[in-house]
């Protein structure tokens, strides 16, 4: 595995590091980390499934999707520049000083990746090439906390270069457009931005209420409500069943002036991560800078003036705000790591066996093969693993549909002149023709229950794979 300093982890960036970067091992693995979906319950989503290096680490969405069934309430941020804020989360309950804390939450809480701790390092343990890495790194076999502090490396190592602006500032007065620099006037003067979103973030790591209008989909959408009311009960907010809005740093501190409070964001790179606000309610900067021309919301109580700006100067202060936005850079996604599957537990002797080059580790007798990655990717393209238990794929432990361990000796005998392999691409291409004899919620398997899009969302070759492993399992899930 290659272990150079990524190209996304910029040595010179805007501003003297506030502390000390990690060191490049622990960068290298960390990236390595963000980007593997065995970090989540399900083996479903990484990191970057919801923070997306091509659009500057966030997804493109109002709402955040959540982890499968969950759906989020509020939009994701980016992740350039998180090493400079002090406070972290649209409602600040992070300490910028304790990014580990970050992401526990974040692998650990069901709406996001809904993972546990042993189950996690059991899964890394497996992995030779992952043994070796934190070994080089931490200089131990992979720990809870080694995967915090590798994946902490990789975020923090996340900063922004000098842009259009910080160049103008020093000196290089091409650098900004004309109407850009009408722009900076107006953040700095009549339009007074600068009071909270103040230099060199563009942040003043203060709370405000602007009073931006509720996202309808953030109550409309059951599974959201469901996570947005769950939410705010583990906070402990007062009356949290009756809440239709979301209240910020309230649930925090239970201070009624505090009530819709949101941290300030940073302003850097704001022309690559639309949609904008706290619930994504805004989509342009255009959109953002019309809502403060107007004086913010009705409801807000950070003392937002109507603004009578003319359109030129909305444009002009638009201009400015895109100087704040570095060029992208291409993020090479990593090439993962297989499993090298070992007995549970013992992925501290697997590390003292383990050849330097990655190589496949033997297989014990009793486990099941461990799939390849195109059966996971299959699997996971096709949610197979949210309904069924298929041995050797992670996180594929779903009851809804029948346990899969012994499909391919049970299939051929369930319809008479179906052999197995008919019988199970039957199943997935043409679902609930046939009912399968056992399934493990009730008495019969629920019709209809298996997508009936399966033939659509999956090509031919990926169906093949998929029928081709399943006529593997034999072994009644041992
Ligand atoms: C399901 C989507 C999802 C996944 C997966 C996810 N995040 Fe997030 N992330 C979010 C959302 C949404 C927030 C904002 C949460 C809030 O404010 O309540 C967030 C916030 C953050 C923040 C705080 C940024 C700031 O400026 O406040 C960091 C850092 C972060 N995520 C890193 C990670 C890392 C590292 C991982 C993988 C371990 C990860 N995220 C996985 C959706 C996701
Ligand atoms: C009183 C403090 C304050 C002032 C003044 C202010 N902002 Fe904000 N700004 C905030 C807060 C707080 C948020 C987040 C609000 C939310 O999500 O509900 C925000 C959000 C934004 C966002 C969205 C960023 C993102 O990533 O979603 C942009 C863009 C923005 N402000 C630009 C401006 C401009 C331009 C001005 C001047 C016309 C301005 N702000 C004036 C506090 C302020
Ligand atoms: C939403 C849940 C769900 C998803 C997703 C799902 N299935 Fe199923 N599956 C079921 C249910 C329920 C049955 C039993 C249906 C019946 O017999 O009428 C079933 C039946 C099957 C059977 C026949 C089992 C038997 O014992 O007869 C196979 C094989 C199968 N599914 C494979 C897959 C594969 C492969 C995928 C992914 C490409 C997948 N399923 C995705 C729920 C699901």
């Amino acid at each position: 595995m290659e272990m150079g300093l990524p190209a996304e982890s910029a040595l010179e960036p805007f501003a003297p590091l506030p502390r000390e970067p990690a060191s490049d091992a622990r960068i290298a693995l960390g990236k390595y980390l963000f980007f593997d979906s065995r970090l989540s319950g399900n083996v479903s989503l990484s990191c970057a499934s919801c923070h997306q290096p091509d659009k500057a680490f966030t997804d493109g969405r109002a709402l955040s999707k959540g982890y499968p069934s969950t759906q989020y309430f509020r939009n994701t941020p980016m992740l350039l520049n998180t090493v400079y804020q002090s406070r972290l989360y649209w409602d600040g309950r992070m300490d910028g000083n304790d990014m580990p804390t970050l992401i526990r939450d974040h692998i650990t809480e069901a709406h996001f990746m809904s993972m546990d701790g042993r189950l996690m390092i059991e899964r890394l343990k497996q992995v030779p090439e992952y043994v070796e890495m934190f070994n080089n790194a931490f200089g131990g076999s992979p720990s809870f906390g080694s995967v915090l502090n590798a994946i902490t490396a990789y975020v923090q190592s996340l900063n922004s270069p000098a842009t259009a602006y910080d160049k103008y500032q020093a000196g290089d007065v091409q650098a900004l457009s004309a109407d850009a620099q009408a722009g900076l006037a107006l953040f700095e003067g009549k339009a007074n931005c600068a009071r909270c979103h103040s230099r060199p973030l563009f942040s003043d790591q203060e709370f405000y209420n602007n009073g931006v209008a509720a996202n309808p989909a953030m109550l409309d959408d059951p599974e959201r409500h469901v996570t947005f009311r769950r939410f705010f009960r583990t906070l402990g907010a007062p009356n949290y069943r009756n809440l239709r809005e979301d209240v910020g740093l309230y649930a925090l501190t239970i201070q009624e002036e505090d009530r819709s409070k949101f941290r300030t964001p940073s302003l850097r790179e704001v022309g690559r991560t639309a949609p904008y606000m706290h619930n994504g309610s805004l989509e342009t900067l255009e959109e953002v800078v019309n809502f403060y021309n107007q004086g913010g919301g009705p409801d807000q109580t950070a003392g937002l003036q109507p603004l009578g700006l003319s359109d030129e100067e909305m444009k002009q202060l638009v201009a400015f705000l895109e100087s704040l936005s570095s060029e992208p850079i291409q993020v090479v996604t990593p090439m993962l790591p297989d499993y090298g599957l070992v007995a549970l537990g013992a992925g501290e002797e697997l590390q003292a066996a383990a050849p330097p080059a990655p190589a496949p580790s033997p297989t014990p007798a009793a486990a099941p093969v461990a799939a390849s990655k195109a059966v996971v990717a299959v699997v996971n393209k096709g949610t197979c693993n949210a309904c069924h238990v298929i041995p050797g794929v992670p996180g594929a432990v779903g009851i809804v549909g029948p346990d899969l361990s012994n499909i391919s000796a049970e299939a051929g005998e369930r319809i008479l002149g179906y052999t197995a392999e008919q019988y199970i691409r039957e199943s997935i291409i043409n679902p609930n023709v046939f009912t399968a004899p056992k399934c493990p919620f009730g008495l019969a398997c629920v019709p209809g229950a298996m997508p009936a899009n399966l033939a659509q969302t999956l090509s031919e070759d990926e169906i093949n794979t998929i029928v081709n492993y399943l006529l593997t399992l034999t072994s009644g899930g041992q």
